[in-house]
């Protein structure tokens, strides 16, 4: 085995793991409620939240209690057999959401890829072996496989990779005239986040959500809507396509659903559903019982009304005091205050608090960031 010859977490990251991240130069040791802890005791405010994973904070001891009682049954039995785990979120889901059918994988990537493959074969079975086409957005982000790959709207993340899966063509994000324009009788679905969030977190405009609405029903494609990131209560509904009225027939979710387990899930309308057959498609690990006890623990604390309202009060706040901001690069200045945030699309600031984040933590967040952009544009 390979001996380290370093000693900073940070030194043997970069000897023993591959180089796919840009990784900052710290080593946390602890996590509880909205902080995180360093190696030498240094408190930071985590609004990164395990990259919109920890919506109920680190350490929730209701997650805690969900694994402990799980681990107690079974970890894993496989997909050859019916469980309660998987039984039980897929009711308090579907409950939450108002769709008929759940599938759980492991990730958003493959989510993504379960409403793509089960959108082409719904059209498949029903005889439409023309309906291929996907359109989705320039500037979207849906994953890392081929497909998800594919539908993504960045270029640059694919390049190098090779040809690609086909049939799937980027409009502009809220083009309605570009968006009726390449959406016809061929088409498969339309597949959008309900927040374009790695692509600069974009909202949905309404004219957008009406265009979709109207050529789901003119066309009769499917709407796959990805609620990976914006799902799972950060807009304030438990689905984002619940703020805005979008018509979805399939939804993926993952990140905050196994609150820090790998966890993904599609949901699908029952007229997809009925398409589909055993062997289609399928998942080792996916469904996993433990994960799935997690992601009911979490399902049940986000989908309380008072959840989303608090919610909806810590945006509130943050963007009326975020409002009265200078604006700059605050990333490394926020890191010095003593707070995680994160970017995206190069000059935009990303907040993902934990969900259950207090009014407190937020004003000590507004402080830190307002000496972080005095720091930044000094
Ligand atoms: C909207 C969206 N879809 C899909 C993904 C991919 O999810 P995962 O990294 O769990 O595969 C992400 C990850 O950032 C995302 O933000």
């Amino acid at each position: 085995m390979a001996q380290s010859l370093a000693n900073s977490v940070f030194e043997e990251d970069k000897q023993f793991i591959a180089p796919l991240y840009g990784k900052a130069n710290i080593e946390f040791v602890r996590g509880e409620g909205s902080y995180l802890f360093d190696k030498n005791g240094k408190k930071y405010l985590d609004f990164v939240a395990g990259i919109a994973v920890n919506a109920l904070g680190h350490q929730n001891a209701a997650i805690k209690k969900a694994v402990e009682e799980q681990m107690d049954s079974f970890f894993h039995i496989s997909n050859l057999y019916p469980n309660f785990p998987q039984v039980n979120l897929a009711k308090a889901l579907l409950a939450a959401t108002g769709f008929d059918k759940a599938f759980f994988c492991n990730s958003g990537t493959e989510a993504n890829e379960g409403c793509i493959k089960f959108a082409r074969k719904y059209f498949d079975r029903k005889g439409e072996k023309n309906r291929q086409k996907i359109v989705t957005f320039i500037n979207s982000f849906h994953g890392r496989t081929f497909a998800a790959l594919s539908a993504t709207g960045q270029p640059a993340i694919r390049e190098g990779f090779g040809s690609m899966p086909g049939d799937f063509v980027h409009v502009p994000w809220n083009d309605v005239a570009a968006l009726k324009a390449e959406v016809n009788n061929d088409t498969c679905a339309i597949m959008l986040e309900s927040l374009a969030a790695e692509g600069g977190v974009m909202t949905v405009s309404d004219e957008m959500v009406a265009a979709i609405n109207s050529l789901k029903k003119e066309f009769g494609c499917l709407v796959i809507v990805d609620e990976v990131q914006a799902g799972m209560g950060r807009l304030g509904t438990f689905l984002g396509l619940q703020k805005h009225g979008i018509d979805a027939d399939l939804v993926s979710l993952a990140k905050a659903l196994g609150g820090g387990l790998p966890l993904g899930a599609v949901l699908l309308r029952q007229k997809v559903a009925d398409q589909l057959k055993a062997g289609d498609h399928g998942t080792t690990f996916g469904g996993n019982p433990v994960a799935c006890a997690v992601g009911l623990a979490v399902v049940n604390q986000i989908a309380k009304p008072e959840f989303l309202a608090n919610v909806e009060a810590r945006s509130a706040q943050l963007k009326a005091g975020l409002e009265a901001l200078p604006v700059g690069n605050v990333i490394a200045a926020a890191r010095d205050e003593g707070m995680m945030v994160l970017s995206a699309k190069g000059n935009v600031l990303r907040l993902l608090p934990p969900l259950n984040v207090s009014a407190a933590e937020c004003d000590e967040a507004l402080a830190k960031l307002e000496k972080a952009f005095a720091t930044a544009t000094k």
